[in-house]
């Protein structure tokens, strides 16, 4: 009969167990040192290891040659509890068995010694799930326990459990096994079964147990099944419906990039070959979560569920960002998971959250903005060191702006002039920047548009341009001849809280003149 591979491999001793090292010590030397207590909570993730320490556990204490740290695995006690067959080691499903008379049972039973081995070992799994007048009947036992009774309590949720059982118990917390063990385990099983699998297959089944062995071990079970002899990682991934670091890269080279056509492209990309648009979601945030953790780490880390290759590619996917841009990609990605499940257009919801995040964009520091400003720096200190009466001033900028816009059309370098409708232009005594988006970029990097730029100021200026997302009237608004009239402050929830901003506040200082002209929650756009 075919056994799954969970079970087929549920770990017989301590020396098989992976991960939990502090536990294994820990009940190691309670038994060395003969002081077994009568009451333990097994807390912790599902699939880590409760029940089979909880097993391996009970072998220590009714061994033929224990109580023992190494159970000799052959003699009747050892075999019949894994097998579950042993009269003195009971297990209990909590789940199923909850209530007030599977207590008194217990409690009736718990009085008896033992049929043939040392101790009388209850292994309640689900323990959480036992009722509050059941936990009574539990602690009546736990108070005065025989010597012979051991209880066992496996639980993923040890703070639904009352404290006054708790208080009477020892506890141990399993954590979500380590990812490099997970992934040596897995290759000590399929060496055994006699299947080969790729690293990065491995890696795969690992992550997707999200800390289970239990779902990583059935996960590699699917993949057998499908796979055959032989895992390779793109058909795992596929099978188990998970993304490679380079489809959820292409989004961090289009964020870098501010590319927001290549937004498009991968949610085409992703319908087209019918993934699911959440999945990509939920991927997309551990990605950004994942980015952060290298970037914060500068190194290889164990917190992050990738082999060494994998974490070198996270940490160069990483580097053109900072820590507060993967900070708010991974907020706005967790928004857009959050959006997705409940979504009836789940691609307009993941092109918009994409699309987002691009204008979110890369927030330069407050300092670098400034510096880049050139002439305008804080307080016009550059302008102030320019000399009192320069031998040519320059014009207002509405006037160079239009004088070039001119010269443009003239010279029939119609899609100059259009590039520079498109663009911001901020004018300083000897430099002239155009910012405008990307897709105007190579037109205004025309070595004609700086001659014509030069030109029309009439003074030896460096044209210098810009990258930014403009949005459709910002351009129009500083075109020449157009003066806004001062806008009302913006009001509302949203605006109150942007005006607090610590970083809204310095620009104020830093640029006593300018207005807040509208904030926009990028969160209802
Ligand atoms: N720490 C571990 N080392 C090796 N294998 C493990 C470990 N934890 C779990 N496994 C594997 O996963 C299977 C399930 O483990 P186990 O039943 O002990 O988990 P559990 O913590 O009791 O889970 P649950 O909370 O779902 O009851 C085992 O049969 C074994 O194959
Ligand atoms: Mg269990
Ligand atoms: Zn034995």
């Amino acid at each position: 009969m075919y056994q799954v591979i969970a079970r087929k491999y549920r770990p017989q001793a301590f020396a098989e167990l992976i991960s939990q090292q502090h536990i294994k010590t820990t009940l190691e030397n309670a038994i060395t040192q003969n002081r077994i207590a009568h009451g333990y909570i097994f807390s912790g993730q599902r699939g880590t290891g409760k029940t089979s320490v909880a097993r391996i556990f009970a072998r220590c204490l009714n061994c033929e040659q224990g109580p023992t740290a190494a159970p000799c695995g052959k003699c009747a006690s050892c075999t019949e509890i894994s097998s579950g067959s042993a009269m003195d080691v009971i297990e209990i499903d909590a789940a199923s068995n909850r209530g007030i008379n599977e207590m008194r049972e217990l409690r009736e039973s718990v009085r008896f010694r033992p049929a043939r081995d040392r101790y009388k070992v209850f292994i309640v799994d689900e323990a959480h799930q036992i009722t509050s007048e059941a936990f009574n009947a539990l602690l009546k036992t736990l108070e005065e326990p025989p010597e012979w009774v051991v209880f066992v309590l496996c639980t993923t949720e040890s703070h639904k459990i009352p404290s006054t059982i708790v208080s009477r118990c020892q506890q141990f917390s399993f954590r979500s096994v380590d990812f490099a063990e997970l992934v040596a385990r897995m290759e000590w099983i399929l060496a055994q079964e006699g299947i080969t699998a790729d690293a990065d297959a491995l890696a795969v089944l690992a992550r997707a147990g999200e800390g289970s062995v239990r779902d990583s071990l059935s996960a590699l079970d699917q993949a057998i099944a499908c796979c055959g002899k032989n895992l390779v990682a793109a058909e795992v991934r596929t099978l188990l419906g998970m993304f490679s670091l380079e489809s959820l890269g292409s989004v961090t080279h289009a964020l870098a990039e501010g590319n927001s056509q290549k937004m498009f492209d991968v949610v085409a990309e992703l319908e087209a070959n019918g993934r699911s648009l959440q999945h990509f979601a939920r991927e997309l945030a551990r990605h950004f979560r994942n980015l952060l953790v290298v970037k914060i780490a500068g190194g290889e880390t164990r917190l992050v569920a990738a082999s060494p290759a994998e974490q070198q590619t996270l940490a160069q996917a990483a580097a053109p960002f900072t820590e507060e841009d993967l900070t708010r990609y991974l907020q706005l990605s967790l928004d857009l998971f959050r959006d997705l499940q409940s979504s009836l257009q789940p691609r307009l919801h993941l092109e918009i959250g994409l699309l987002r995040m691009v204008q979110a964009g890369k927030l330069l520091p407050i300092e670098e903005a400034l510096a880049n400003l050139g002439g305008s720096g804080p307080g016009g200190a550059v302008v102030k060191a320019a000399p009192p009466n320069p031998p040519a001033a320059p014009p207002p900028a509405g006037d160079l702006r239009s004088r070039l816009h001119a010269a443009l059309s003239e010279a029939k370098l119609t899609h100059l002039a259009d590039a520079l409708e498109h663009s911001q232009m901020t004018e300083s005594p000897n430099e002239v920047v155009f910012t405008a988006p990307k897709m105007y970029q190579m037109f205004l990097k025309e070595p004609e548009f700086e001659a014509q730029a030069k030109r029309a100021a009439g003074r030896p200026v460096r044209v210098v341009i810009k990258v930014a997302e403009i949005k459709v009237g910002e351009a129009a608004e500083s075109a020449p001849g157009i003066k806004s009239k001062p806008a009302p402050p913006p009001d509302g929830e949203a605006a109150t809280r942007a005006l607090a901003n610590p970083e809204v506040k310095r620009f104020q200082e830093i640029f006593p003149d300018a207005q807040v002209r509208t904030v926009r929650n990028l969160k209802d756009n």
